[in-house]
């Protein structure tokens, strides 16, 4: 009987023929035999590398352009990813946006903005104060006319070029930008939506999974090998989707340490230690299909900074029959092991393809990767060696 991990393999190729949405019909019009547009799905799954290893685009491109920006997502599947990964977080009238949290004061222009002044407050999140505006304090109509801005200007310099140019995407335009893409680039490309803090959104009155799924029936994508991975870093959500109505994939997020919050607001449950054991990951495949580790519970570093011995996660979690796609790979010396660095600026590139390549090699099933053209390239020499 096929695992849910060989079943996923062929998720690309899978979706290329089960478009339902109005989009998704046009889409199935446009690709219909013979069409000149058809994506071909022996192609699509080849795309996808040796063993159906998946490039997901973090945030997009989030190492050329601001991420969480059409932009950004744009020019990751133009580089070949696979997947673009949006961040959730509702706005106040509840409309899911795109944003790695709901503090937006360090991604859009908010703070210059007298208008918006007297939004700033300090909430708890997570159980951890946190200074700023947040997205749930604003309408759709107010968040839009803020424009986004890089993340780390200090060490992505060259994306602050883009700064004020782009909008806040809703999670609907994202999926519109992917079904033009799709239909443009002869492939289907894929969402990784992420829940962002499920517990806390669901005391603010704005729960996400309900939210999520009106979107996802709404564009026709809610169905089995739809190329959609749902995430999140909590498990209680991620089981709710699953009674509520989820038919796509879904990943539940590994931390290398702590707990999901879910269960430290319940005051009991697994640790993500716990979760990451063999019993962890058999319990995690009776909700989920994959997991999104930190890569560090992968191949964890040296005392040194160097890059050690791969852990037996691989291993395990493929004998509970989920995929492993872990975050975060980056191509800048400040986020690599020590020896994959080249020269001593953070700022520069290092051998990122190298580390990916060893993370493939370990036989992980996707990764998530702030500069897809690097996880495209990595994958190539993969499957060529
Ligand atoms: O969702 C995978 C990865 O993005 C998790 O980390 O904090 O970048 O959302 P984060
Ligand atoms: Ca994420």
């Amino acid at each position: 009987m096929p695992t849910r991990r060989t079943t996923l393999a062929g998720l690309a190729a899978a979706a290329l023929t089960v478009p339902l949405s109005a989009s998704g019909r046009a889409l199935a019009a446009s690709t219909a035999p013979g069409s000149s547009a058809a994506p071909d799905a022996a192609a699509a799954s080849g795309r996808a590398g040796a063993g159906g290893t998946l490039v997901i685009g973090h945030r997009g491109a989030a190492g050329h352009r601001p991420e969480h920006t059409l932009a950004s997502y744009e020019l990751a599947a133009r580089m070949g990813a696979d997947f673009m990964e949006p961040d959730l977080v509702p706005t106040r009238d509840g409309v899911l946006v795109c944003r790695h949290e709901p503090e937006i004061g360090g991604t859009t222009d908010v703070a210059g903005r007298p208008e918006f002044a007297a939004r700033r407050t300090t909430k708890v999140l997570d159980g951890v104060p946190v200074t700023g505006w947040f997205t749930e304090d604003f309408t759709l109509a107010e968040l839009k006319t803020l424009r986004a801005v890089e993340r780390l200007p200090q060490i992505r310099q060259h994306n602050t070029l883009y700064n004020g140019r782009y909008e806040v995407p809703t999670f609907e335009e994202l999926l519109e930008l992917r079904f033009r893409l799709s239909r443009e680039l002869g492939r289907e490309l894929g969402v990784y939506p992420e829940t962002k803090h499920p517990t806390y959104f669901a005391a603010a009155g704005l729960p996400l999974e309900e939210r999520l799924l009106a979107v996802l029936q709404r564009t026709g994508l809610n169905y089995p090998n739809a190329p959609v991975f749902v995430q999140s870093f909590e498990v209680a959500n991620l089981q709710q989707l699953r009674q509520l109505g989820l038919r796509t994939a879904s990943v539940q997020l590994l931390s290398a340490a702590g707990a999901p919050y879910d269960t430290v607001a319940r005051g009991s449950g697994p640790t993500y230690a716990d979760l990451a054991t063999p019993e962890g990951l058999r319990g995690i495949a009776e909700y989920a299909d994959g997991i999104g580790p930190d890569k560090l519970q992968i191949i964890p570093r040296n005392a040194d900074g160097t890059l050690g011995t791969p852990t037996a996660l691989v291993a395990d979690a493929h004998q509970a029959g989920l995929v492993l796609h872990p975050y975060t790979f980056r191509a800048e010396n400040n986020f690599l092991p020590v020896d994959y660095r080249v020269g001593t600026l953070p700022t520069d590139y290092g051998r990122a393809i190298d580390e990916q390549l060893t993370y493939l090699r370990a036989g992980v099933d996707g990764l998530f990767t702030d500069q897809a053209d690097i996880g495209v390239v990595a994958r190539a020499e993969l499957a060529a060696s």
